[in-house]
């Protein structure tokens, strides 16, 4: 069985190992799906940053590409059932969901919201953020797809004032919560990219959708959201049901505009 660290006990950061071969469906996928498009040199503006992306990707988009501003690293999201699954079947094999049990306010069970891959091959400057508002009830999860190359940027987080360092290994993955400040550790643009693999999970109570809708709304088109829905498929974020439990702080749902390659 895995092992699981916390980073520091100031932080909501933890460290586990698993089989490396659990992640061989996702390498198959991106192999197969993703490499040829972003590979190709027509496509390398992708990577360059300067302004923001948002595409779907092969033909019958399973995947969907995304940038934020001007920053050059895109999250390339499930966009569909099938590549859901793939990210989900990790999830269940890694024994993540047993210990975030442990760390998540939640009803029956925890829930997988979405599974992306995080490609570039540069990054200009530190950009801290945290992924969660407070008290979201929820983390990201990030591991190497492929080892990295040695002049490629690892994460960077705060430990108060100070800045830590970790590094990406291949069969250990880091997920932190609301309150870990991180960024990608900068570098020079590289030959080759780096492939991450992320993933949000978190609680399946309702009640947090209008903490959790900032993160997972602006991230990806096809999610599942925290009753068990995909998004948009389901009338459990009507306003009066959320206000049923107990919520007025809900906004109403803004539809995401799309740039279709
Ligand atoms: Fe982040
Ligand atoms: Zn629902």
């Amino acid at each position: 069985m895995s092992s699981f660290n916390r980073l520091h006990p100031d932080l909501d950061a933890y460290t586990f190992r698993f089989q490396d071969d659990l992640l061989n469906e996702i390498r198959g996928s991106y192999l197969q799906k993703l490499a040829p498009i972003l590979e190709n040199p027509q496509n390398q503006y992708l990577f360059e940053g300067g302004r923001s992306h948002r595409a779907t990707l092969c033909a019958s988009a399973p995947y969907f590409a995304l940038s934020f501003e001007s920053y050059p690293l895109l999250w390339i999201s499930n966009n569909n059932q099938e590549i859901y699954q793939i990210f989900r079947r990790f999830f269940e094999a890694s024994g993540l969901a047993e210990h975030a049990r442990r760390l998540v306010d939640y009803r029956e069970s925890i829930v997988m919201y979405c599974g992306f891959l995080v490609v570039g091959n540069r990054a200009p400057a530190a950009h801290w953020h945290c992924d969660y508002a407070p008290g979201a009830n929820a983390f990201t999860l990030i591991t190497p797809l492929f080892e990295l190359e040695p002049e490629h940027g690892h994460l960077l987080y705060k430990l108060g004032s100070q800045t830590e360092r970790y590094e990406y290994t291949l069969g250990e993955a880091i997920f932190f919560g609301d309150r870990t400040a991180h960024c990608t550790e900068p570098y020079l643009p590289s030959d080759s990219k780096r492939v991450l693999v992320s993933m949000t999970f978190g609680t399946d109570k309702l009640e947090y959708w209008p903490l959790l809708k900032e993160t997972l709304e602006s991230q990806a088109r096809y999610f599942m959201l925290p009753c068990g829905h995909i998004f948009g498929r389901c009338d459990c974020l009507r306003p009066s049901v959320l206000e049923r439990l107990g919520r007025r702080l809900y906004q109403r749902l803004v539809p995401t505009s799309v740039i279709t390659s």
